[in-house]
């Protein structure tokens, strides 16, 4: 029963390299547009009277507020919805609300911590839905880590990328990316904590340019940019067996000054500044964190373009 041709938006994989183009494209068009304003209403308001739901199971200062200050600038709505104040906090199930909330909403954004409950609203939902973040994957960061790579350094393609720390969520996104966006991708992660094998077989039957190391060094060679995250996400319980994995692995000034020069230093925040990065890092001028934070605003209009905007939905949110 589930409906084909509804724009979802649940992993990298799944989208055209060309549609994923496009839309990094039209969110730095749009981003464009804003001209220095800060809090600037879309001239065609092409959204006006459409509302985008926002489930989140977990936390979130970026995603949720992108989401909302990016629809809102589009002339939609957002609503936040909490599982624990619906009825699918007291059983109701996820086959029903999804249909309910498809009645109501335009596109629902749901963050969760089982990738089953994302599968099944997809699967009974006749609106488009997009990944916030399961402990699989994060596409939603990607987007604005790519379109803030290339603000600073041009385009993406044919460039070198390195993950140091743990294989996780963003770490999965990131291998699509550089598989979607054709740049190479070494990653160095302990053995204990490597993506899981799946994403990189895929990405290998892609014919992705993704390698696997075990020591920093080696990943961060000729790197224009490396990106770590967290040692400990959401999904993960902490423990010292975790930290102490994973300790070798932060991103130091002497890790940057093996890679590239001139290379950018990104995470998708929040961090924890001290394990995964030190202060010197994070705080560098190579770290473009805080452009990368921005550019999930520009971002999620970009994509909600994309879901919503229809077949010309390329020109649908930009100025006449
Ligand atoms: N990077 C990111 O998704 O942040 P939030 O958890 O604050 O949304
Ligand atoms: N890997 C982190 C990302 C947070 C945005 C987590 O899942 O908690």
């Amino acid at each position: 029963r589930e409906q084909t041709g509804i724009r979802h938006f649940i992993d990298l994989r799944d989208l055209d390299a060309s549609t994923l183009r496009a839309i990094i494209d039209v969110s730095a068009s749009v981003k464009r547009m804003q001209s220095g304003r800060k809090f600037p209403l879309h001239p065609k308001q092409p959204f006006a009277g459409r509302s985008l739901g926002l489930m989140l199971e977990k936390p979130s200062t970026r995603t949720r507020i992108s989401f909302e200050v990016g629809m809102g600038q589009l002339g939609g709505r957002t609503l936040i919805l909490s599982p624990a104040d619906m009825q699918v906090g007291r059983g109701e199930s996820l086959a029903d609300t999804a249909r309910v909330l498809s009645r109501f909403l335009d596109a629902l954004v749901i963050r969760t911590g089982d990738v089953e409950t994302l599968r099944e609203i997809k699967r009974w939902s006749s609106i488009p839905v997009i990944n916030g973040l399961t402990p699989d994957s994060h596409p939603v960061q990607i987007l604005a880590d790519i379109m803030t790579f290339e603000e600073h350094r041009g385009p993406v393609a044919g460039t070198k990328w390195a993950w140091v720390g743990d294989g996780n969520n963003v770490a999965t996104s990131l291998i699509e990316g550089a598989v979607k966006f054709d740049f190479s991708l070494d990653l160095a992660t302990p053995p204990t904590h490597a993506p899981r094998p799946e994403v990189l077989d895929w990405a290998r039957r892609e014919g992705g340019r993704i390698r696997l190391f075990h020591n920093p060094e080696d990943a961060v060679k000729n790197a224009d940019c490396i990106v770590t995250d967290t040692w400990t996400s959401m999904s993960d319980t902490d423990s010292e067996e975790r930290l102490d994995a994973l300790r070798p692995f932060q991103v130091s000034r002497n890790l940057m000054s093996q890679a590239a020069s001139g290379a950018l230093f990104m995470h998708c925040l929040p961090a924890h500044v001290g394990e995964e990065v030190s202060l010197e890092v994070f705080e560098s001028a190579a770290s473009v964190v805080f452009d990368e934070a921005e550019n999930r605003l520009h971002a999620q209009k970009g994509l909600l373009l994309w879901c919503l905007g229809g077949e010309d939905w390329t020109s649908a949110g930009l100025a006449s």
